[in-house]
C-alpha cells in the first residue's frame, strides 16, 4: 500500500542492520542511497571476537541515535517514510532482536509496511544500489559471498531466485583472516589488518598447503590449523620472528586465501558457464581478492563486479535496496528463496 509519496515517484525506504557487531540504518530513495550510517563496536576488540551479549548491548544504546542520523543526513523526517526494512537473519539471535523490535515498532507507530531482508541476499543485492560509475550485472550472475560468517558461491537466476551452489563446511573466509590474525597476536577484526600489513609483503615467502574439497564447497579450519603450528614451530625457533616476517606472513596467508576462492569461482564459472562474477560481504573489502577479480577480466574474459567500499562490510544500504525491491513488486514480499544444492526440503524462505 504505497503512500502519497511513491504517486510522486519518491520512495523512502529506512533500513535497519543489526545482526552482527554493527548497528547500521540508511535511508534510501527509490535505489538511490540517501544516508548510510554505522556505529562500530569497538567494545570487542579485546575480546579477540564478537562477545554476543555485548554487541546486544551497544545495538540498544546506538540504535535510536544511528537511525536519527540515517533520517537528519538524508533529510527527511519519519513522517516521510514509505516503509522500514530490517535484518531478519541469520545473525546473532539477541543483535537481531534490537533491530527487528525496533523496526516493528516504528513501522506499526507510522502505519507503514515492514519488510523482512536476509542478510546473505543483502550482501549480493548491493550490487543493484544506484551508483554512479557502477554497473549492475546483468542475470544470471554467479556471486561470491564473502563475510565473517558465511562463504557461499550463488547463482542468481533473478532478484529472489538465487541457488547456493557451493558453502563453506567449517570456518568462514572472514573467520579464516580473523583467526589466523589473532595467532599472530592482532586484535579483532584482523581481516583488514592482514590486508594492510600484506600490500608489504612477499606472498610467496610462507607456504600453506591448500584444502582440497570436492565440488563448489569451502574449508579454511585446516588452513587456520596450519598456521597455528607453522606459527608454533617457528616462534619456538626465533621468538622474534612474526616481528621479523609480518608482512611476509600477512601476504602469504591472503595469497592463499585468495588462491583458494578464486580456484572455486573458476570452477563454477566452467560448470556454470556464466562469465559476470560479483563479490559481496565483509571480505570483499580485501585488496588482494579485489585485483584478482578485475585480473580475471582480462585474464578469462569475465565480467566482475566489486562493490563500492562502503558496501562491502555490514551495512544498511543493502538492506535498503532489498526493502525498495520488495516494496516495489507485492507479489515479491517474502517469496525469495535461497535453495542448496543438499536437499530441497533446507529451502530458506526469506
Ligand atoms: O560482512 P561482514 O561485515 O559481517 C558478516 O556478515 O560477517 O564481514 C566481516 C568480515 C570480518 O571477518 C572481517 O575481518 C572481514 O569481513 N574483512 C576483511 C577485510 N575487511 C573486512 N577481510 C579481509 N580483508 C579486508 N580488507
Ligand atoms: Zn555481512
Amino acid at each position: 500500500m504505497p503512500n502519497a509519496d511513491s504517486t510522486k515517484n519518491k520512495t523512502y525506504i529506512l533500513a535497519i542492520e543489526s545482526s552482527c557487531d554493527d548497528t547500521a540504518a540508511a535511508v534510501l530513495d527509490n535505489d538511490k542511497t540517501l544516508s548510510n550510517v554505522v556505529a562500530r563496536q569497538a567494545v570487542h576488540e579485546e575480546y579477540g571476537g564478537v562477545v554476543p551479549e555485548l554487541a546486544s548491548r551497544a545495538h540498544q544504546q546506538n540504535i535510536v541515535p544511528v537511525v536519527h542520523q540515517a533520517l537528519k543526513k538524508a533529510g527527511i523526517t519519519k513522517e516521510d517514510l514509505s516503509a522500514v526494512a530490517f535484518t531478519s537473519g541469520p545473525g546473532l539471535m539477541g543483535s537481531l532482536l534490537v533491530g527487528t523490535s525496533f523496526a516493528k515498532s516504528l513501522a506499526m507507530g507510522l502505519d507503514i509496511p515492514l519488510i523482512d531482508v536476509n542478510h546473505m541476499q543483502a550482501h549480493i543485492l548491493a550490487h543493484f544500489i544506484d551508483e554512479e560509475g557502477y554497473d549492475k550485472p546483468q542475470f544470471p550472475f554467479l556471486a561470491l559471498t564473502i563475510s565473517g560468517g558465511h562463504t557461499q558461491v550463488v547463482r542468481v537466476d533473478s532478484y529472489f531466485d538465487m541457488t547456493i551452489l557451493g558453502q563453506t563446511l567449517d570456518d568462514a573466509v572472514g573467520e579464516a583472516f580473523d583467526k589466523s590474525a589473532k595467532i599472530l597476536g592482532l586484535p579483532y577484526p584482523g581481516g583488514p589488518l592482514i590486508d594492510k600489513y600484506a600490500q608489504s609483503g612477499n606472498p610467496k615467502a610462507f607456504k600453506f598447503t591448500k584444502p582440497k574439497v570436492d565440488g563448489l564447497d569451502f574449508s579454511f579450519s585446516g588452513l587456520k590449523t596450519a598456521i597455528l603450528y607453522f606459527y608454533q614451530k617457528e616462534v619456538a625457533a626465533d621468538p622474534d620472528f612474526v616481528e621479523k616476517h609480518r608482512d611476509d606472513i600477512c601476504a602469504s596467508i591472503q595469497y592463499t586465501i585468495i588462491n583458494i576462492l578464486m580456484d572455486k569461482i573458476k570452477k563454477a564459472v566452467k560448470q556454470t558457464g556464466i562469465r559476470q562474477v560479483a563479490i559481496g560481504g565483509g571480505v570483499s573489502a580485501n585488496s588482494g581478492i579485489r585485483k584478482a577479480l578485475k585480473d580475471a577480466e582480462a585474464k578469462y574474459g569475465w565480467k566482475t563486479f566489486v562493490p563500492k567500499f562502503e558496501y562491502t562490510t555490514d551495512n544498511a544500504a543493502m538492506i535498503g535496496i532489498v526493502g525498495y525491491l520488495k516494496y516495489k513488486d507485492e507479489n515479491l514480499q517474502g517469496s525469495g528463496y535461497i535453495e542448496t544444492h543438499a536437499k530441497a526440503q533446507s529451502r530458506l524462505k526469506f
